[in-house]
């Protein structure tokens, strides 16, 4: 009897599995789907997927599939985008503006009491939330002088610590995210913390581990079920810790505002999001969504700019050429022995200062595949299907490494960018992205790395510490959402 019933189990088991495989053939064969690596029933393409140098793999399947590369994690579809020109038609479609609500968003949004933020918001909802932000920006002077004086003040502070490190080598990580994570938070709640802020330390860590891949991760994501089921479990659980973590510290800027509010203040982001909630002129924005917008442009703001920062300043210490011209063209025209900063009405003055940020978003691709968009409906992309609720990604890293487009892109060689002693942008440059949802800091990112790079680089030589070779550096970028550099120090020696 138990044979029998063991037998009969094990029957309808294979019989289930045959019948999942046989639809996922017949669905599948539906569509004229884009190359791509090996994909097998139930799995995809989860067994080709490498966790260190992930930038790499996608380029690697970007030479040998071609512009558009299909690979699935799971039921999940993900379609690459390798070639500027589709990049840039498929963007302009409406059809692409969503993002992927997969298992973590869900949890995100239940833990902050079903507020979807601005990131993975969508419709009205989305628009209405993404024009607000753009215009309190603006009003508190984003791109503007106003702005500029929060981060120069910030970049002092900055110098002050570097220069009582007396030029011992120094891990450039919780230092530079302390800066930069001042200047987001006074714009976003007034907020300014010191650099030992255990509070804020704690911020940095939940965003390290946010922001990180691995493979436990990505199984939670195919198989959400397994969250109940050790190792996994632990995965789930410190993921579930972050985001009450998150949530707890967000929540309490907004409780002081909310008590403290006084009407047509408007003295940083929040307050004014909180007078345009009590005005009833817009129809989505409520306090509910408040800890999560919050964490959404902290997030969103703070970790890109910092690891962009970091590989800017990695990179002189490798290339004391470059540093040197960058330094004395900033000593013609900015007085830093008398206090100047560098502000970003010295671009055009300082074009190497310039093209050598932007060499520094071409080689370090800080968010080498975007963010996720979804499609919203079935659509072709070069002649190719794409289904409804595909993941499509823009493969920043492949379009900013690609030989045909740009001469040794291996190669840091800021003069690229120079045309006549002007920067020169180009179209193949995109690291903030493109279409309705490109970032929107980009104008808060562009001045705080002119500011934060030229007034170190002007102020110090940067240089390895002793006994440590260029060669010693391992340039080989982490694998997440952003690709940080490898841990690494550097000594700070004062010019001025
Ligand atoms: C060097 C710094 C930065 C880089 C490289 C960067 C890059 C990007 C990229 C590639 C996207 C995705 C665009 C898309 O979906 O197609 C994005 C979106 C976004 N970024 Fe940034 N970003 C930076 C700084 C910032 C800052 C300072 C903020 C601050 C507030 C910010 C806020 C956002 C937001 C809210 C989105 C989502 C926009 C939406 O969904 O409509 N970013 N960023």
């Amino acid at each position: 009897m138990f044979l029998e019933t063991v037998g009969f189990a094990a029957a309808s088991a294979a019989l289930l599995l045959l019948y999942y495989i046989a639809k996922w053939y017949i669905t599948l064969s539906r569509y004229n789907l884009p190359p791509g690596p090996l994909c097998l029933p139930l799995l995809g393409s989860l067994l080709t997927v490498r966790f260190t140098a992930f930038q790499r793999q996608h380029y690697d399947n970007a030479k040998k599939y071609g512009n558009v590369v299909r690979r699935q994690i799971g039921p999940v579809q993900t379609i690459q985008l390798n070639d500027p020109r589709i990049i840039k038609e498929a963007f302009s479609r409406d059809v692409l503006l969503p993002r992927p609500i997969l298992w973590p968003i869900h949890q995100r949004n239940r833990v902050n009491r079903g507020a979807t933020g601005v990131v993975f918001a969508d419709g009205e909802m989305w628009k209405e939330h993404r024009r607000f932000i753009l215009q309190t920006f603006r009003d508190f002077g984003v791109g503007k002088f106003r702005m500029e004086e929060k981060i120069v003040a910030e970049a002092g502070a900055l110098v002050t610590f570097l220069k009582a490190q007396e030029g011992r080598p120094l891990e450039t990580k919780v230092p530079l995210s302390i800066s930069v994570a001042n200047v987001i938070a006074s714009v976003l709640t007034g907020a300014r913390y010191g650099m030992d802020d255990p509070q804020l330390r704690l911020l940095l860590q939940y965003t390290k581990e946010n922001f990180e891949f691995t493979m436990k991760k990505i199984i939670l994501i195919v198989m959400p079920w397994l969250q109940h089921v050790p190792p996994i479990r632990q995965t789930y659980r410190r993921f579930m810790e972050i985001l009450h973590g998150l949530n707890a510290f967000f929540s309490r800027p907004m409780k002081e505002h909310l008590e403290n509010f006084v009407p047509d203040r408007n003295s940083d982001f929040l307050e004014s999001y909180i007078s345009a909630v009590k005005s009833g002129q817009y129809s989505t924005l409520s306090t509910t969504e408040i800890p999560l917008l919050l964490e959404d442009l902290f997030e969103a703001g703070f970790e890109t700019t910092t690891t962009t920062l970091r590989w800017a300043l990695l990179m002189m210490a490798l290339h004391p050429d470059i540093q040197r011209r960058v330094q004395s063209e900033l000593d013609r025209h900015v007085n830093a022995a008398n206090g100047e900063f560098a502000t970003p009405s010295e671009k055009l003055a300082t074009p190497y200062a310039e093209a050598t940020l932007m060499e520094v978003h071409l080689y370090a691709s800080v968010v080498p595949m975007g963010v996720d968009h979804c499609a919203r409906e079935d659509i072709q992309i070069e002649g190719y299907d794409v289904p409804k609720g595909s993941i499509v990604q823009v493969n920043i890293y492949f379009v900013h490494h690609i030989d045909a487009w740009w001469e040794e892109p291996e190669r840091f060689r800021p003069e690229r960018f120079l045309i006549v002693g002007q920067g020169q942008t180009s179209e193949y440059l995109m690291p903030f992205g493109l279409g309705k949802r490109r970032c929107l800091g980009e104008a808060l990112a562009r001045a705080e790395l002119f500011i934060l790079f030229c007034g170190i680089v002007q102020r110090f030589d940067i240089r390895l510490p002793e006994g440590v070779a260029s060669a010693d550096i391992d340039l080989t970028p982490t694998s997440g959402i952003t690709a940080d550099t490898q841990p690494h120090r550097l000594c700070f020696i004062p010019r001025l």
